[in-house]
Parts: C-alpha cells; structure tokens; sequence
C-alpha cells in the first residue's frame, strides 16, 4: 500500500462487507475505482486500466455517457418516483414498446425488476403462474444446468450450478430443483464459436423428464453461453434440441440472457444469434448500461394472456412485483441506452468488432500457463493452468493483471473477459497487450 493516494481510502474499510469478495485479502491490499470514462477506469493510485470486462457485463457502451446522465438527471427533476402497483408513468410503457422490438418472436410482453437475480425469481414465479392458470398446478420443478449462475436469490441459486455458491446454502434452496450436465467437454479445446460436439447432452432434460414426469416439470433455465463460468458456448444444435425437448413436455424454456443480451453476442440476443426462441427471457446489466439496477422479464404473449384470463376483471393478476419495479430513473436510463444502441447500431458494432477480439483474444495460447480459451463474440474465457494454485489462479492472476493496466473479472481459475462494444482495435489490442503481461508476469511469480 506504500504508492497508494492514501486521500482516496477511507478511514476505515472494516464496516463494509463487500460481496464476492476476499474481504481480509482487499482490506490489506484495497483496490478502489475513482473514477470511469469511455472504455478507462481510474484507480485510488491514480492509475489508469482498460475495462476489459464491461464492468461485470454491465457498461457495454462505456462509462460516462452524457446521454444517459442527462436523461436520469432530467427524469430525477420531473418526477424520482413513483409506486408501481396500481399506478404507473408513461416511460415504463414506452421502454416495454421499444424492449419488445428486439425480443425474439412474441415474447412481447414485458415485467421489471430490480436487477438479475430477482429477473430470474420472477421468471421462475411467472413460470408456476403460467402452468398454474392452466390448471397444471403439479409442474413444480425446475431443470438448471451444472456451471450455470443465475444469481443469488433462493430460486436462482438453486437453479444455479456453481458449487460454491451452492454449498452454504443447501439446506435452504428450492426443492425439485434437478441439474443438467453442463457442455463443457474436454475436447472442447481453444475453440472461437460453437463447439461441433455435445449437442447430445441436451438429451439430459429428455432423461430428467423420462425419471420425473415431463408433466411434473415447470421450466427449464439456462444461460445460452453461460457467462460467469468463463464463457461456455453450446455446442451446435444443442439449443435447438433443449427446445424440442420442452415442446415434447410442455416445459417453459427460459432463457437467461441478463449477460448474453442488448448485443454481446453481435445479435440483440443470444437467441437470435444461435435461431432458438424461449418462452420466458431474462435482461439485466446493459439494460441501463449498468447504472440504475434494472431487471427486465420477457414473456411470450400466451403467457402473459393465460395469467390474465384466469383472473376476474379488477383483481391482481400476478401477486408479485418489486418496489423497485420499472422506477422512472431505471427507465430513464434504460431509454437512453435504447437511443444509443438505435443511433450507434451497436448489435452490428459488436459483431463487427467481435472478429478483431476474437483473434486477439486466441493470440494468448502460446502462454505457458494458458491452459484454455474460449469465445464467442464479445465474451471470452481464459482457465488458467491449475496444478499450482488451483481454484485460486484466476484471482492470483487478475491481480497481476490489475497491476498492469487490465481490468476484469475472474472466477476460480478463469478470467472472463467482456469488452466494451464501442472499443476500437486499439482498445482491443491494448487489452490484449496487457493479458499477455500481466499472465506472463503472474506466471514468473509461480516460480518464483
Ligand atoms: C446470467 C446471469 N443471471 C443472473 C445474474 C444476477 O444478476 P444480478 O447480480 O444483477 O442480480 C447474473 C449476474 O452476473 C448473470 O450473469
């Protein structure tokens, strides 16, 4: 800490707990942002870094933008609030209409929340009011994926598939929750794009609705490239056949694309991009551009109409909402970012650039220590070798990383790498330039 700005760090940093953090580790060494301009973040050593993953997924369209902080600043002094049930205020209206645009198919009707996770416990709970207003009240379980994260409320985190987000909590998730394989193989090796195997692993839920009753199943959840376990892309065909299986059984097939949608994968959404249309759709992060929490829930018209016919005019429909729910800075926000991406046609930027990082990105394999890389448009996922530190690499080499200028997220012995849409090649060959330093230096410190 003897280089730090010691003016930038708080008197004490104990009280806060932070959240998916070595807090003992942080609070010895901290490392805090200052401040955040287009594609740069500044740190309390006055140190400048490339955001190399979009701010965990959230400012694909850079940090700073005036637009969005002009659109929020104006909304706070027309109206800051106001109760979203019962009542309402034209912008969430207006923000359903545009949202609905980009959605696959007729997944056009369009509920908030307040941030992914709880987008996904609504989609979990529309799900059950779907079945239930058809009179299939027994369809109460949920089919998740191994290595899928769909936040951290009950129903996410059971659905979820990361051990160690799992683990504490066991006793207290969901019940009828059954796990899909994941699609990672081992052959899976250095592949940009689809892998060519293991589409046969869908055949998993084919399997779960055989041992469980297809007609005892609610819905079926998975991220279309699972994000927050380093960027696994299905493999072909393998979308395709989860939507098959779930029209064989009548199970809801949600998608969960609070990561994977408003471009990363050069299409508005991972769906469009790979040709598969959930019923239900989860949106979050980029929504507002990462700067008013929002959740958004897509749902096809069926769904929204089943609810609505099995309710007597004037009653409520769905008991369920957030305080939160759709609040006009959130839409103000949200808005904003829909004029960006209309004006700077970024899905057609991001696909675009998606080439140029993609290649960049693989340039990294001949590091000693890489022992994977994966990719499909704006994502990418690095595993670190695991025979010195494993389940600690990731970590040990973002620090590294930090250290040099790059900044991004790592989870286990992987680093997960988003950048931002309106990157240039340059942005995108400084990200790469400074990967390779800080996991060469990461990796000189091991023998060391
Ligand atoms: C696919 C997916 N779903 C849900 C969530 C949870 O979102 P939040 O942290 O906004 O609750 C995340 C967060 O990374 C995610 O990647």
């Amino acid at each position: 800490m003897s280089s730090a700005d010691t003016s930038k760090i708080p008197n004490s940093l104990q009280e806060h707990w932070m959240p998916f953090t070595s807090n003992k580790d942080f609070k010895e060494n901290p490392r805090l942002i200052t401040g955040a301009k287009g594609v740069y973040l500044t740190n309390h050593k006055g140190k400048t870094m490339i955001d190399a993953s979009s701010g965990l997924f959230c400012n694909p369209f850079g940090h700073g933008r005036k637009e969005i902080t002009e659109a929020v600043s104006k909304q706070l002094e027309q109206l800051d609030y106001c109760q979203p049930f019962q009542q309402g205020f034209g912008g969430s209206f207006d923000l359903a209409t545009k949202i609905s645009r980009h959605t696959p198919g007729n997944l056009n009707r369009i509920f908030y929340s307040i941030c992914g996770s709880s987008a996904v416990e609504t989609a979990i709970k529309i799900s059950i009011a779907y079945h239930r207003a058809r009179g299939e009240s027994q369809r109460f379980r949920f089919v998740g994926r191994e290595r899928g994260y769909h936040g951290m409320n009950i129903g996410g985190t059971s659905v979820g598939g990361m051990i160690n987000n799992v683990k504490t909590f066991a006793n207290v998730l969901m019940p009828g929750v059954v796990h899909m394989r994941h699609t990672h193989l081992p052959e899976h090796k250095f592949i940009s794009g689809q892998p060519e195997t293991g589409a046969e692993i869908a055949n998993d839920l084919e399997r779960i609705a055989t041992n469980f009753g297809g007609e005892n199943i609610a819905a079926c959840i998975v991220e279309p490239i699972a994000g927050s376990t380093g960027t696994l892309v299905p493999p072909k065909g393998y979308l395709k056949k989860l939507r098959e299986i779930c029209d064989k059984y009548g199970i809801l097939l949600i998608f969960d694309e609070v990561i994977t949608g408003w471009g990363r994968t050069g299409s508005a959404f991972a769906s469009q991009e790979f040709g598969v249309t959930p019923d239900i759709m989860t949106m979050a992060k980029a929504t507002t551009n990462g700067v008013v929490p929002m959740g958004v829930i897509a749902c096809k018209e069926e769904i929204y109409d089943a609810v609505m016919d099995a309710s007597p005019k004037g009653a409520v429909e769905l008991f369920h909402g957030y305080t939160y729910s759709g609040i006009p800075v959130a839409v103000a926000a949200a808005l904003a970012v829909q004029d960006i991406i209309e004006k700077e046609d970024i899905f057609n930027r991001a696909k675009e650039m998606s080439l140029y990082f993609q290649k960049g990105l693989f340039t990294l394999k001949d590091i000693d220590v890489v022992e994977n890389i994966r990719g499909y448009g704006m994502m990418g996922g690095i595993d670190m070798k695991t025979n010195v530190k494993p389940g600690k690499a990731g970590f040990e080499c973002f620090k590294a990383c930090y250290e040099v200028g790059v900044n991004f997220k790592a989870t286990g012995d992987c680093l997960i790498i988003a950048p931002q849409f309106i990157c240039e090649k340059k942005h995108i060959d400084e990200i790469i330039d400074k990967l390779r330093t800080g996991i060469l230096n990461y990796s000189k410190n091991l023998k060391n």
